[in-house]
């Protein structure tokens, strides 16, 4: 099939790469040249494990195109998906600008049939909304009987597996009313659902509610561990037990229970302010999802929280921290809204001196920081004569460290753990000032 993929960040890049891999003719656009340049000579714009292979061979292939043009895309392809961003505005609602801007240079450019399929977060009736911004472009270049269909097709990636997740969905989900367009998209994904998982097809308000119920379902999930965890720090009590014993339940399952310092990321937090958002719109109040969003921001000061308790002071002058890991999670360099942006903003308001790490997000880091904070190249630089060490990402290479070579290097053995990694009783034997979420 020919496929346009609009918007070409973490989604589009990974399903352009994902379709063209499946043997589709695929034009991947974006608005940004300096990002669509990089990907003509290889150089993949995002850290996602797997995908420079596969956006190289395909590229060499022919069969991924990078263009900023986004006339050319339309006149080649018979399916345009948009996966541009939406972002939160000021009032928590998505902003649909990107999405519609699309939708009108589509409606502005075709001349036969195509298929648009929505691929970003969008609230529901946003797929009404780019039919309407596509027929009135139409209409003012008197196309008023040209037919095109519009799809709803939410992605469930998650950064970090992205490739695995879009290549082996758990389910794919296509909001469309039309029979004969629900067919090919069906065509379209058989490659990836070969093991019989399914093809759930239902109506475009269902398709786009039903992503927002999954993330915010997920925010909250991690929000209730999140809360089980402060009261296990109260009550002395270790949280990773009561995870182990929770999730050993199948009613309840193991996924997504780990407790932290809040979740972030691109998704969860707008999501949710998007939800709660169209509620109060239509005069229902999320009571719940509105606990969730209140409960997340206080987590995500935690980490400073407990450091402060630790060294006793929230005076933080005169006072070297090292920092672990500053994606929001790992094995990707995505920054947006992760705690390690609420606990750096902190310590550098309470005069610490920040010394900071991580494998894949420093080219972001150093957008956001600049020279505020210093990011050294390896792990173990940022330790040298530190007060304490916050983790921040959960790595794997920070889950068996050399605690020795830790010890001789920090200042003071203090290690605030974000995302317990360490066994507790050991690394106390060993000397340190221990103190994860909960334990
Ligand atoms: N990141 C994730 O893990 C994830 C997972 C599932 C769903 N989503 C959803 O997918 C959507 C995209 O998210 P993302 O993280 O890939 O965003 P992103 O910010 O990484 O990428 C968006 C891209 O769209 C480009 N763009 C903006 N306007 C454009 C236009 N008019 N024409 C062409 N390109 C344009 C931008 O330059 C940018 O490169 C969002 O709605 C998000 O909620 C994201």
């Amino acid at each position: 099939m020919k496929i346009a993929v609009i918007g070409t960040g973490y989604v589009g890049l990974v399903s352009g790469a994902c379709f063209a891999d499946s043997g589709n003719f695929v034009t991947c656009v974006d608005v940004d040249e300096a990002k669509i340049e990089a990907l003509k000579n290889g150089i993949i714009p995002i850290y996602e494990p797997g995908l420079e292979t596969l956006v190289k061979r395909n590229y060499a292939e022919e069969r991924l195109l990078f263009t900023t043009d986004i006339n050319e895309a339309i006149d080649n392809s018979l399916m345009l998906f948009i996966a541009v961003g939406t972002p939160s505005v000021e009032d928590g609602s998505a902003d649909l600008s990107y999405v519609l801007n699309v939708a009108k240079s589509i409606g502005q450019r075709m001349s036969e049939y195509k298929i648009i399929v929505d691929k970003s977060t969008v609230p529901v009736g946003t797929a009404k909304k780019v039919e309407e911004t596509i027929r009135e472009e139409l209409d003012k270049r008197g196309l008023h009987r040209l037919e095109f269909d519009v799809v709803s097709n939410p992605e469930f990636l998650k950064e970090g597996a992205a490739i695995d997740d879009f290549m082996k969905p758990d389910r794919v989900v296509v909001g469309c009313d039309d029979p004969r367009t629900a067919e090919l998209m069906k065509e379209l994904y058989s490659p990836f659902v070969r093991t019989s998982n399914p093809i759930l097809i239902m109506s475009p308000a269902a398709a786009e509610m039903t992503k927002y119920a999954a993330n915010c379902m997920l925010a909250t999930r991690l929000t209730f561990m999140n809360e089980i965890a402060n009261l296990c720090d109260v009550l002395g009590v270790d949280v990773d037990e009561v995870r182990k014993g929770m999730g050993s339940d199948s009613r309840i399952g193991h996924a997504f229970l780990f407790p932290g310092a809040g979740y972030g990321g691109s998704c969860f937090p707008k999501d949710v302010r998007a939800l709660i958002h169209t509620a109060d719109e239509n005069a229902y109040n999320m009571q719940l999802l509105k606990s969730v969003e209140d409960v997340n921001n206080k987590q995500k000061e935690i980490l400073f929280k407990k450091l402060s308790e630790a060294l006793g002071t929230e005076d933080m002058r005169g006072r070297k921290i090292g920092v672990w890991g500053l994606a929001f999670k790992a094995n990707t360099d995505d920054m947006r809204e992760s705690s390690a942006i609420n606990l750096i903003n902190s310590l550098l308001k309470a005069g610490a001196e920040v010394m900071a790490y991580d494998p894949a997000a420093m080219k972001r880091a150093n957008e956001i920081y600049g020279d505020k904070i210093v990011l050294k190249k390896r792990s173990y630089d940022v330790l040298q004569d530190v007060d304490a060490l916050v983790i921040v990402t959960e790595w794997n290479e920070f889950r068996r460290p050399d605690f020795d070579r830790m010890k001789s290097m920090m200042k003071n053995h203090l290690i605030i753990d974000g995302r317990n990694l360490y066994n507790p009783h050991n690394v106390r034997e060993m000397g340190f000032d221990y103190r994860g979420i909960g334990r």
